[in-house]
């Protein structure tokens, strides 16, 4: 596939089949990603990934804990509110894949189960968390893990897999710590869900739409 495809036909994925990923297609698609840039090439970013009883085991304590609405306490902070122009761009996100899955805006019950799912990575047999050390400058540590979270989306894509990029998954970092057998200073960012897409579920006909580039370029000089 070439990276102009791959890069306007990715998509997230948000219902997945139970097929297994075999782990020589998950290396084939992280050897590809581990080329990604990164500041003076410091690589900073670590992958934990996990499937089987464990994944099974540590989805089941992620969806208790969200159903019992315990606050989230993520490594890295979560933004709460937007400005304006971002926020309206969010609110038409979700109001878009509901109305793709077909979910109404007073129905509490759908929107629950919805987060739900979204908490056990929407039936992803596979979960690569995107982490990095304590002791690594923050800012520029996040844009180098965003280059290699969107590196695994577009091998994984290219390879016929589906992914989606979930904070959600790092809701309870100390359940992911324990679950993982992964070391106090390792922080969490996001779990990329990782499998088959289920061509048949609505919430993967769900499209997003991008900003042209004359709101976001400016071209000097040129
Ligand atoms: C840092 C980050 C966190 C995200 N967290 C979630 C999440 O928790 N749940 C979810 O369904 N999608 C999540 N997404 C996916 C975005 O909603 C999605 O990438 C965006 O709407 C654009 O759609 P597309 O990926 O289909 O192009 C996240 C994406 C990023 C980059």
């Amino acid at each position: 596939m070439e990276v102009r495809e791959a890069l306007t036909t990715r998509r997230s994925i948000r219902a997945f089949l139970d097929t297994p990923v075999p782990r020589e297609v998950i290396c084939e698609i992280l050897e590809a990603a581990r080329w990604s840039p990164s500041w003076g090439n410091t690589q900073p970013w670590e992958l934990a990934v996990v499937g089987g009883e464990t994944w099974r085991r540590l989805a089941a304590a992620l969806v208790e804990r969200f159903a019992r609405k315990v606050p989230p306490a993520p490594d890295v902070p979560m933004p709460e509110t937007f400005p304006d122009e971002y926020r309206s761009r969010y609110l038409a996100c979700a109001a878009g894949l509901f109305g793709t899955m077909g979910i109404a805006r007073e129905d509490r019950e759908r929107r629950w189960a919805h987060l739900l799912n979204m908490t056990r990575a929407y039936g992803a047999p596979v979960v690569i968390y995107v982490l990095f050390r304590e002791d690594l400058p923050v800012p520029y540590t996040m844009f180098d893990l965003g280059a290699i979270t969107h590196a695994i989306t577009l091998a994984a894509h290219a390879r016929g897999l589906g992914t989606c990029i979930e904070a959600q998954l790092a809701h309870y970092p100390d359940l992911v710590r324990q679950h993982l057998g992964l070391d106090p200073s390792h922080r969490l960012v996001v779990g990329i869900a990782l499998g088959y897409a289920d061509p048949h579920a609505p919430a993967n006909a769900f499209r997003t739409s991008r900003e042209p580039l004359d709101t976001f370029v400016r071209f000097v000089d040129l």
